[in-house]
């Protein structure tokens, strides 16, 4: 084991902090001194995103592709890419690397001809303090630390770099999942504040990056007509529904331990629910808009606090989507079926509020599922009485706020075409461009430019275990029966009624 100690960096006067790559720049608090959570005036400029876990798929398919992106659409921006990882790669390898994840997403420009003749890497135990430490000498200035690993390697990372002490002005990005109970995050948080102060730390759920859900900001605190019916009077349920045709795609690793529960319910969609249902910040700050969502989370509860009645599972067995041939989840590579891992999970929560007291918030989240699905979808109360002498239905309007295409469509009765006496049903649809930057990209650039707003706060990160504890309780204990559901299909037969 690496001798312990605090690592003192020495600012170095030769560097250049316009040009990553030219010079060190070690300003550092010591060990062991607790962080500020003071805001600076000016927080100090990032110049080394350090990528721990850099030769993991979550590197090369997400991250990179995303830095790529981020860099040719600000090609002013300076930043020396550092990897690390268990993988042994020798400077040409890990070059190739990171330009084949940028060719992935169209990446050019300037900054990113910069990047990759700076770019560096370095084979090391990430939970020993002498590899942390090795690391960490390869980086400029004040670095993004960036976590791409599973979570008990994170755990050891961090304990190696309390010992350590961090460049003064780094930022710290964290995977989901954060912890794998309530404890555990409270733990983790504990942890990683004493490294840096809170507002440094940046939990990612790259969901918050989405173009849908920031546009949900603007769709109700920016128009009249949205908000003043956005609660229980007009609003009868709301379904926030992610239903992939993706399986497994060999994440055993981490999936047939995760399950939808967990890898999206307790993540992704608790945090749309938090921006759907929160109340108008005055402020897109971080303090507004993170307190607006943490208060929304802390009065979130399973349905009727009755975590069995308001949950299901289910699991798929072999089938077919499109060309497809799938096997059941229990046959996949690396699956323990005693685990009991449901790949579709699906949960019924009251937001306890006065907005919202009475109104189910249904999440689900399934793979392979043949109708892909990515929608928050708003059922209104039917309007209270339609005019006699108006023929046919008029069912509740339900407005679809598509997460993936961008999209908005509002399900209206009209008077049919050529007939003012009948109603038909019509829809209102908007299309959207999904943004310059992808999710990631949006996360990544909030973590560089040291603006926390769409991150996930610690006591948010805790909240989302709250929730849905009960459940995998339930779960664990079996008074929810795991059902089966065919790859290719939209779910178990019996849940076929539950949302549109
Ligand atoms: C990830 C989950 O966080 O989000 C995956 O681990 C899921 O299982 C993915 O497929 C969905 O997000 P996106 O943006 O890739 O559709």
């Amino acid at each position: 084991m690496a001798p312990e100690g605090a690592r003192d960096h020495q600012a170095d006067a030769a560097s250049n902090p316009g040009e990553p790559g030219t010079g060190s720049a070690r300003a550092s608090r010591s060990a062991g001194s607790r962080p500020s959570d003071s805001p600076p005036a000016e927080p100090p400029r990032i110049e080394t995103l350090l990528v721990l876990g850099a030769s993991g798929d979550l590197a090369s398919r997400l991250l990179l592709p995303a830095l790529g992106q981020l860099l040719t659409v600000e090609p002013d921006r300076r930043i020396l890419l550092v990897g690390a990882g268990a993988e042994q790669y020798d400077e040409e390898q890990w070059r190739t690397r990171v330009s084949d994840a940028f060719r992935s997403s169209q990446a050019s420009g300037d900054a990113v001809d910069e990047l990759l003749s700076h770019t560096r890497y370095r084979s090391a135990d990430l939970t020993s303090d002498d590899g942390v430490r090795s690391v960490l000498d390869e980086c400029e200035g004040a670095v993004a630390i960036y976590f791409a690993l599973p979570p008990a390697i994170t755990f050891r990372a961090c304990q190696a770099l309390e010992r350590i002490g961090v460049p003064d002005g780094s930022v710290l990005g964290l995977e989901k999942p954060f912890g794998s109970d309530a404890a555990s995050a409270h733990e983790l948080n504990e942890l990683v504040q004493r490294i840096v102060p809170e507002r440094s730390i940046h939990r990612v759920d790259h969901f918050l990056g989405r173009t849908t859900v920031l546009n949900l900001l603007g769709l109700r605190f920016a128009n009249r007509v949205f908000e003043p019916l956005w609660n229980s009077t007009h609003i009868e349920r709301v379904d926030i529904v992610y239903d992939e045709e993706l399986a497994l795609e060999n994440r055993a690793r981490y999936y047939d331990h995760a399950g939808a529960l967990v890898d999206m319910l307790q993540s992704h969609l608790l945090q749309v629910l938090a921006i759907f249902a929160m109340e108008p910040p005055a402020t897109l700050g971080e303090a507004d808009l993170r307190d607006a969502k943490s208060t929304t989370l802390r009065a979130t509860q399973v349905w009727g606090g009755d975590a069995a009645g308001s949950s299901r599972r289910a699991r798929y067995t072999a089938g077919r989507i499109g060309d497809r041939t799938l096997p059941a989840y229990t046959d996949e590579a690396g699956v323990d079926p005693s685990n009991e891992t449901e790949t579709l999970a699906e949960l019924t929560v009251e937001v306890g509020t006065w907005r919202w007291a009475g109104v189910p918030f249904t999440l689900r989240s399934g793979k392979a599922i043949g109708r892909k699905r990515r929608e928050i979808m708003v059922t209104f109360r039917e309007a209270p009485r339609v005019p006699s002498g108006l023929e046919g239905e008029a069912p509740a309007n339900v407005l679809h706020i598509a997460l993936a295409p961008e999209r908005i469509a509002l399900e209206l009765n009209m008077n049919g075409p050529g007939d003012p006496e009948t109603l038909s049903r019509e829809v209102m649809q908007a299309d959207f461009d999904p943004g310059r930057l992808k999710a990631y990209g949006e996360v990544l650039r909030g973590i560089l430019d040291g603006d926390p707003s769409l991150s996930i706060r610690a006591d948010t990160a805790e909240q989302c275990w709250r929730i849905v504890e009960p459940v995998l309780e339930a779960w664990r204990a079996g008074t929810v029966p795991l059902e089966e559901y065919a790859a290719g299909s939209n779910g178990p037969d019996a849940w076929r009624t539950s949302i549109r």
